[in-house]
């Protein structure tokens, strides 16, 4: 066990705990404040919330006021007045029925349906709940009504768009008689695409169908009222069956009995790696396993990488390693609990054992909680997936290791919650001060302090959502900074 712990990614371990400087109080008291914070805003989302079921009971009856709508868009309602029941439905015209193929992992989907959403009330068309992607690398069968609460779903929008859970009979016999027009809408278009192009398709063929639904909205130069039911959509209609939400709580408490924790989305998995090429600290077997991986899925299309490059220009996640450097650079409390949001990390224990010395209380859902518990969700990736979503969300510190979709939609969802601390790592400049570091050119604390600096911005604070104009890709994704949703910058 000495030995073991001497050494730490090739580093001495007295060199990082004993030479680090700490500032383990003041962080475990920030920590602690957040928590007490994070509670109260979590209470005043339960409040809004109920505010929201009474609204969904309400419309049983009839449909919402604008002032209703109003408080139900507002992320922090801080009055809650009964709901008024008056008003008429806001669409009332129907153009068409559009069906809708969500592709990609869970949080991809998420972000896709939540643009259908937006894009269905603004045709004035009938969306019908997505099919689930059931044929993507995470090869889960479920369906949208085993993941999200369908009918909650459904009525929690009913005052903006109509929402059924399958074609009427009527177009369902048109569509097997014909057949159906299935397109994929272009990436990143604008709402003029959907009125000027795709509403008269809808309207000629009535019934359309969508073979593809992430990235199909722009990020910016879409309408304040569009971009606010897109937030509408994630934020409140999209809400897990009561298993998995149950089951997210009960980490959440297990948590929380022991303090403060922090979630980290440690995107290290076989897949990741498979299809990123990054191989750093990996053996030449895993190297060779990786590449063939790689080389046999067909839709992979960058067969050759460079991996030593690639990780220089921050096109990598991080290792677990450099994870825990990071963290302690960055004076995160070594008695901190992490949480590891991810399946199973590439390498296994012996990978996690970086991680583990810095932060002997690294958990993760499979330890906190009963095989049992875990048995409905274990053969689906989406359900484990959607689990540690909901553990994330409520963290006190949020850190991803790379800019995937489970790491920015998340992101955007704290910042919704409340600005909750999410620290965006900057992974270019980490592995080059961390090779300055290792090679003895910056002493731990020249190391500590420019990680803190680079980083003191890169919270998840309010800011102004990056615009590249002609260059959607690289620009800040509407779900990582929903801006038009979040109180003014000042
Ligand atoms: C949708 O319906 C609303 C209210 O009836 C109407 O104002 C709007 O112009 C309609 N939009 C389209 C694209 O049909
Ligand atoms: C995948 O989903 C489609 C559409 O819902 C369905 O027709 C198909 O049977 C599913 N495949 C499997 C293997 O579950
Ligand atoms: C999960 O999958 C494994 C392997 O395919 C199988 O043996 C097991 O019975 C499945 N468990 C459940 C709960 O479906
Ligand atoms: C460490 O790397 C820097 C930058 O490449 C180099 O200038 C320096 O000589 C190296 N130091 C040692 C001790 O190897």
């Amino acid at each position: 066990m000495e030995h073991n712990l001497k050494y730490f990614g090739g580093i001495k371990v007295d060199k990082l705990i004993g030479g680090s400087n700490f500032k383990g109080e003041r962080l475990t008291s920030l920590i602690i404040a957040q928590s007490r914070l994070c509670r109260l805003k979590l209470f005043a989302f339960t409040a809004t919330t109920t505010l929201l079921l009474i609204c969904v009971c309400a419309v049983q009856l009839s449909t919402l006021s604008d002032v209703t709508r109003v408080l139900m868009f507002r992320s922090n309602s801080q009055t809650i007045t009964p709901p008024q029941i008056t008003g008429t439905e806001r669409n009332s015209e129907n153009n068409g029925y559009l069906m809708v193929s969500s592709n990609g992992g869970l949080n991809q989907m998420r972000a896709g349906i939540c643009d259908m959403v937006a894009i269905a009330s603004f045709m004035n068309v009938t969306l019908i709940v997505p099919e689930l992607d059931n044929t993507s690398f995470w090869n889960d069968r479920s369906r949208f009504e085993d993941i999200f609460d369908v009918d909650y779903f459904i009525a929690s929008l009913r005052d903006e768009v109509r929402i059924l859970k399958a074609l009427p009979d009527k177009q369902k016999r048109r569509v097997e008689i014909a057949t159906l027009y299935s397109m994929a809408p272009v990436s990143w278009a604008n709402m003029k695409y959907y009125y000027e192009l795709i509403l008269p398709r809808i309207k000629k063929n009535e019934v359309l169908h969508f073979t593809q639904a992430d990235t199909r909205l722009a990020n910016n130069g879409i309408p304040k009222e569009v971009q606010k039911l897109r937030c509408k959509a994630n934020y409140r209609a999209l809400r897990f069956t009561p298993p998995i939400e149950e089951l997210g709580k009960k980490i959440v408490r297990i948590l929380r009995e022991k303090g403060p924790f922090l979630v980290l989305h440690l995107r290290y998995e076989m897949d990741m790696l498979a299809f990123s090429g990054c191989t750093e600290g990996c053996n030449a077997k895993e190297i060779e396993e990786l590449t063939n991986m790689r080389f046999a899925c067909p839709w992979w299309k960058q067969k050759i990488i460079d991996s030593v490059k690639k990780r220089r220009v921050g096109a990598c996640p991080l290792t677990p390693e450099e994870t825990a450097l990071a963290l302690r650079a960055l004076d995160i409390d070594p008695g901190t609990q992490v949480y590891i949001a991810a399946g199973d990390i590439y390498g296994g224990e012996r990978r996690m054992v970086p991680l583990r010395l810095a932060f002997p209380h690294t958990v993760k859902k499979e330890t906190l909680l009963e095989s049992s518990d875990l048995e409905p969700f274990r053969n689906h990736s989406n359900r484990m997936a959607a689990l540690d979503y909901m553990v994330s969300l409520e963290s006190d510190i949020f850190v991803p290791t790379y800019k995937g979709n489970m790491a920015r939609i998340v992101e955007g969802h704290r910042r919704y919650l409340g600005f909750r601390t999410t620290i965006r790592l900057h992974r270019k400049l980490l592995v080059e001060l961390i090779r300055q570091y290792k090679n003895g050119s910056l002493s731990w604390n020249e190391f500590s302090q420019a990680v803190k600096t680079r980083h003191a911005n890169r919270m998840g604070s309010p800011a102004p959502r990056l615009e590249i104009p002609g260059k959607p890709k690289e620009e800040e994704y509407f779900y990582s900074n929903p801006q038009e949703c979040l109180p003014q910058i000042v």
